[in-house]
């Protein structure tokens, strides 16, 4: 069985070293999980102004979201929490009232920064948005990547063997968890 998984990078930087993990991790994870890049690029600050009449941006973000079996997010850090335009993304998606687009949809986060915590304290924000948002989150295992250069090799992978294997482990483990929670809840149930 295969799964749609949905992945935002919370960087709109053009050369963002979260989405260079992200298309590390694409590479590393198991066949069974397929991967799209869910952009938020062109989504206006969000205001409940727009809830009577979601401009086509935040229709098509939502129905993103929606359409996706899993969400994974792979974030940087900013100031100790998630940069404000990944932010104002999922709010987009929490939107209007009773149609949020995150509720069910089983979610990883994951992020990577040069400095020695490696994205930990942003992740915790995040998660508590995500269960805010009754998204079921992965707790387990937890990754904090710190990014060093020669972390990728010159096609893109990951270099070192170690932190491949255990990127490859967090990406099974995501494929069972996401594989556990549409056993219960079946999307469209
Ligand atoms: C940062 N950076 C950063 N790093 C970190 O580990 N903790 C932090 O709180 C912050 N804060 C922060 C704020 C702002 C506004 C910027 C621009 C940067 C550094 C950050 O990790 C680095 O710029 C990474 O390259 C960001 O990832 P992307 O955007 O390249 O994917």
């Amino acid at each position: 069985k295969t799964y749609n998984v949905g992945y935002l990078i919370g960087s709109l930087a053009k050369d963002s070293i979260n989405r260079k993990l992200a298309h590390a991790l694409i590479r590393l994870a198991p066949e069974q999980l397929k991967f799209r890049e869910i952009s938020f690029a062109d989504l206006p600050a969000y205001s409940y102004d727009y809830d009577s009449d979601y401009p086509q941006a935040g229709r098509d973000f939502k129905k993103a979201i929606e359409s996706s079996d899993a969400i994974l997010i792979v974030t940087p850090e900013y100031n100790r929490s998630i940069p404000g335009a990944l932010k104002n993304a999922i709010d987009w998606a929490s939107r209007p009232w009773g149609k949020n687009s995150f509720a069910h949809i089983p979610s990883g986060v994951i992020g990577t920064s040069p400095g020695a915590i490696g994205t930990a304290v942003g992740q915790q924000h995040l998660r508590s948005i995500l269960g805010f948002l009754n998204s079921p989150q992965m707790n387990s295992p937890e990754a904090y990547i710190q990014f060093k250069d020669g972390m990728l090799d010159d096609a893109g992978g990951i270099a070192d063997p170690g932190t491949a294997k255990f990127l490859a482990d967090y990406l099974e483990e995501f494929h069972q968890f996401v594989a556990r929670v549409l056993t219960v809840l079946p999307r469209g149930a």
